[in-house]
């Protein structure tokens, strides 16, 4: 078996991301990045309608698990996709308001590390939680803790933590050695407890499941190194296949809608389809750099066939689509305007508003029909139907949700296009 080139390991690294994505049957409403922010805000904060919230966190276990972000418009911090939502924006090589976004990501798997095997995985529970449209700043639902240990084992959720640890503990070595250093003892750590410890998180922490379950762990902690070249080979297969099938190329190729947008499911569809792209737009500079070129049935890619597909995908999300809206909010001159977000739909919390109580958001804020408050700038909502259909309404959470999960792509796609 020939020793896997540059390309392949990147391809491999993609496919891991592409798993990840096979993994979110998103249940939830959503949003992201500074929209998405839990605990003590910074000065630098740059949605000036959002404040501190979910102060209290870890208080349960007598820790501090305040910070990090929730998985989307609504109040609960999922471990799970906010590890994967790290990892992409560490490859995503931004500028420096990405950094620290990161860093807020980091800074709080550090805290839900506590020790080399234990990880809090939760904090919050999805069902009481969807039972009220309130703001995060006045959130009344318990911020209940949920870990995984030893006797809990969750090989899924720490091999997914530890990509964000390594790839952080890289984009950090220019500008704090030290940190990075700390990210990579985590990684290490994080890595060890998932391979000495195997088990599916979802039953150690079974709130999880229906909101964010995984598929499973991978096959490379089941072989020894001596394998690995092997395995490696074969995640690199997938990755050609699935590259294949976004370029109409291979065996099962994926669905298109008649504007020409990737879409695999009604349920928030462009995180499959911002992934897709950046992994894309990702490869094709290492194709390019290698002279490899993808084997796809009966014909190759050429890198130029990649870059097109991933700058088609942008395009069509920016604007370039039959309905020439904009799926990125408050980009373009016509975007969603009633997304499914609580804090977007809610009146200004420094207007001095009364807090929300739980279940009184639903009819006054939820089904209200002006268009929100609060705009989510830069953000992308779950978009169109397969038909390139979509109807710009607060109810229409399997269209008009979002969540970090499909925005950080985004950011990498559109720092790898630029
Ligand atoms: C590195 O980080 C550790 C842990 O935060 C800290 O104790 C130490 O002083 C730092 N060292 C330097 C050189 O910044
Ligand atoms: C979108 O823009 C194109 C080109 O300007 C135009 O021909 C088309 O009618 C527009 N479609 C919609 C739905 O507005
Ligand atoms: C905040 O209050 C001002 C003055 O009452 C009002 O004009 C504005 O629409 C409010 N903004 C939001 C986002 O609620």
């Amino acid at each position: 078996m020939a020793r896997p080139s540059t390309m392949n390991v990147v391809l491999i690294f993609s496919l891991s991301f592409m798993i990840m994505l096979s993994e979110f049957a998103i249940q939830s409403e959503g949003m992201s990045d500074y929209r998405s922010r839990s605990g003590k805000l910074s000065p630098n904060q740059r949605v000036q309608w959002r404040g501190d919230s979910g102060l209290q966190d870890g208080g349960d276990a007598g820790i501090d698990l305040t910070g990090g972000y929730y998985d989307a418009g609504d109040n609960v911090k999922f471990g799970f996709p906010m590890a994967f939502t790290i990892s992409l924006l560490s490859w995503s090589n931004e500028l420096l308001n990405a950094l620290d976004a990161i860093q807020r990501g980091t800074d709080y798997l550090i805290k839900v590390h506590t020790q080399p095997n234990v990880l809090y995985g939760e904090v919050g529970d999805g069902n009481s939680d969807h039972a009220c449209w309130q703001r995060p700043e006045d959130m009344t639902t318990p911020g209940t803790t949920y870990k995984i240990d030893e006797q809990h084992p969750g090989a899924d959720l720490a091999g997914e933590t530890m990509a964000p640890f390594a790839a952080a503990s890289i984009t950090f070595v220019p500008m704090d050695s030290n940190y990075s250093a700390q990210l990579l003892t985590h990684a290490r750590q994080v890595y060890d407890f998932a391979s000495l410890h195997r088990g599916q998180y979802q039953n150690s922490i079974p709130g999880a499941q229906k909101f964010y379950s995984s598929s499973g762990y991978e096959l490379l902690m089941e072989d020894k190194f001596g394998d690995f070249y092997a395995t490696a080979a074969q995640y690199q297969k997938q990755a050609e296949q699935f590259i294949c099938n976004c370029l109409q190329k291979g065996d099962g190729n994926f669905h298109k809608t008649p504007g020409g947008l990737l879409w695999l499911q009604p349920w928030n569809n462009l995180q499959y389809t911002s992934t897709a792209a950046f992994v894309s737009a990702v490869n094709t500079k290492y194709i390019e750099k290698s002279q490899e070129k993808v084997g796809c049935p009966g014909d190759q890619a050429e890198p130029s066939e990649l870059i097109a597909f991933a700058q088609s995908q942008a395009g069509y999300i920016l604007e370039a689509n039959p309905n020439n809206i904009s799926y990125t909010v408050a980009y373009g001159s016509r975007y969603p305007t009633h997304v499914h977000h609580r804090g977007a739909s809610i009146v200004l919390i420094k207007n001095g508003s009364a807090p929300v109580p739980c279940n009184q958001g639903y009819g006054l804020w939820l089904n209200r029909d002006a268009p929100d408050l609060n705009v989510l700038h830069g953000t992308i909502v779950g978009g169109p139907d397969r038909q390139d259909g979509y109807v710009d309404a607060r109810m229409n959470y399997q269209q008009a949700k979002p969540t970090t999960i499909n925005t950080a792509p985004l950011v990498g796609l559109l720092a790898s296009l630029a």
